[in-house]
């Protein structure tokens, strides 16, 4: 079982356990003696699979336990052992085992509202609050029976909830925001030289036609994507960025184009977001040869998802062959592009370059040819050897570029199931295919460094977010959302380690901004194909991904989980350079 089944397996058994309890303490109330005594056991056999189930999850990383060893288990060894020996009492009145068995059930609900709501890391704070609650209902449920023990062990237990209410009040309170500097510009000393390409991309709401059907969205140029953008190796890039009517402002980030830092376009971090009738000019010179793409960082996740993004491609040298984009896009809930088919002369070399622009994985299957992947998020890999019948999946915000030599019959490439290019008909049942794992595909090379100056973790995960108006069920960063998560700080020159876990139940593509990062390992697995130079990641429920980079871009980057609505529930941060 991998650690995120485990996961999932051991939040079924803690919910079966508490509701297994709770069931044996009404049960025993209403004085149904045989229900009571087998809900009782389900719920300990219940709790001892657990045991089982936190081990393993210990053996794969403190992360995954660390609430669950120091909060959830002594809370349900308590309630064990409260129900337990009253039961091997067997009295005659099962009733009297009511609030023994209840209190077991409030310790088990304890312990699993302290993970599904604070989750990582463990907090003294939030593990008294959950005493002081379990006492609170263990009281009450007294006064409910009517079947108050001595004065003295109610009076410990009032005692024992209040100070621990008060104490855990006091302890799990948020301090303050970690002191971020905001609309603060890193003054690039680059000078990039005279444009050499000069684009203006005017942002607006437009109606666009998607098969057949009318679209409200927000677009550059009025088009869905916007358009693309091609420059050769060398070029300098002149946008003009405009907003016609975008109320909440328009940006443009260019993904995974390590760009100086004041033209990353990230509103309230290296610029100010465009307001209705104000223009940003970004200005940048194209050295790295790849597919990006870019997209308004204003509100990302309603702009992007609304139609603000479009295709950046940098070629080495002017084209030859066939050379196709196909950036996949989900707008209004029909995909993007729709199907076309453009028949190439054979033996002709086809380069398909491969985007997700949408926030959840897509799965692309080309169907037809043998072909090479031949990079990942703009990187070359070492030594791609020619695949068939392999699907591919691409995180969000993620790029692969595919190439095939034109066989004599069509080839098809297939999203999800569904032909979006095609050279003719083609049919294929793609979705049995196996899975390309780039970390194991290519030839290999040594790590570049072989110590680190700075490491840090990352534990993704979900929690309780008090700090607004409204509290809401965040995704977190290591206990936190944003903007209290404090930034990582590093020196020019720094070689940085990053450990990024998801004990969550949903994947979280991680991007970070001004950088690409070497994959390293992936659930203690060193990578033994191609170096990878990523700059978006699917970190899946359970996963340990350790990556690294030379700190060699200075500014205030963004580092977020490109699943946008969770940026919007909190998840992001910053690399802050010192
Ligand atoms: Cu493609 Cu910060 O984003
Ligand atoms: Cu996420």
């Amino acid at each position: 079982m991998n650690t995120g089944s485990l996961l999932a397996a051991d939040l079924v058994i803690a919910v079966l356990a508490a509701a297994g309890w709770l069931g044996a303490g009404t049960a025993s109330a209403a004085r149904r003696r045989p229900l009571a005594l087998g809900l009782a056991a389900v719920a300990l056999l219940a709790t001892f699979a657990r045991a089982i189930t936190i081990t393993a999850l210990a053996r794969a990383g403190w992360w995954f336990v660390a609430e669950k060893a120091l909060i959830a288990a002594p809370l349900s060894l308590a309630g064990t052992l409260v129900a337990g020996t009253r039961l091997l009492r067997i009295p005659g009145d099962i009733r009297s085992t009511a609030v023994p068995l209840l209190f077991a059930g409030y310790a088990g609900l304890g312990a699993l509202l302290v993970t599904l709501l604070h989750g990582y890391p463990a907090s003294a704070g939030v593990g008294l609050l959950a005493v002081a609650g379990i006492l609170a209902a263990t009281v009450a449920s007294w006064r409910v029976l009517g079947t108050r023990p001595s004065p003295m062990v109610s009076r410990a237990v009032a005692v024992v909830a209040v100070a621990s209410l008060v104490t855990g009040t006091g302890l799990a309170a948020p301090g303050s925001a970690p002191v971020m500097p905001h609309d603060h510009e890193y003054r690039d000393a680059r000078t990039v030289g005279e444009p050499t390409r000069r684009f203006t991309l005017t942002a607006g709401t437009a109606t666009v036609r998607v098969s057949g059907r009318d679209v409200a969205a927000w677009a550059f140029n009025e088009q869905v994507p916007g358009p693309e953008l091609t420059a050769t190796v060398g070029d300098v890039l002149e946008v003009t960025l405009r907003n016609r009517n975008i109320a909440r402002g328009v940006t443009l980030h260019w993904h995974g184009y390590d760009v100086p830092n004041s033209q990353d376009g990230v509103p309230g971090v290296t610029q100010a977001a465009v307001l209705p009738g104000q223009e940003f000019v970004y200005r940048f010179r194209a050295d790295q040869a790849g597919t990006y793409w870019y997209h308004t960082h204003a509100v990302s996740d309603v702009g992007v998802q609304k139609g603000l993004y479009g295709v950046l491609v940098v070629r080495p040298v002017p084209v030859t062959g066939v050379d196709v984009t196909v950036p996949v896009h989900t707008l209004a809930g029909q995909t993007l592009p729709t199907p076309r088919v453009e028949p190439v002369e054979v033996g002709e070399p086809v380069r398909l370059r491969l985007i997700n622009t949408d926030s959840t994985t897509h799965r692309y299957a080309l169907a037809g040819t043998a072909f090479r992947v031949v990079a990942i998020d703009g990187y070359d890999l070492q030594g791609p050897t020619p695949v068939v019948d392999t699907a591919v999946l691409i995180p969000a915000g993620g790029r692969y570029d595919l190439v095939f030599t034109a066989p004599a019959t069509p080839v098809a490439l297939f999203v999800d199931g569904r032909a979006v290019y095609s050279t003719g008909p083609v049919s294929a049942a793609t979705d049995r295919w196996p899975v390309l794992d780039p970390l194991g595909y290519g030839v290999g090379a040594p790590v570049p460094w072989s110590r680190f100056d700075r490491d840090f973790t990352l534990v993704l995960d979900r929690g309780l977010d008090l700090r607004g108006l409204l509290p809401r069920y965040g995704h977190t960063v290591n206990g936190a959302t944003d903007p209290d998560i404090p930034p990582q700080v590093v020196r020019l020159g720094d070689i940085v380690r990053f450990t990024i876990v998801n004990r969550s139940m949903v994947v979280h593509p991680w991007h970070l901004h001004g950088h690409h990062v070497l994959v390293l390992s992936r659930n203690r697995t060193s990578v033994t194909g191609s170096p990878l130079w990523l700059d978006s990641f699917d970190v899946r429920p359970g996963d340990v991904w350790e990556v690294a980079f030379r700190a060699d871009n200075p500014g205030m980057w963004a580092n977020h989980c490109h699943n946008l609505a969770h940026v919007d529930a909190g998840m992001t941060l910053h690399l802050m350079y010192s």
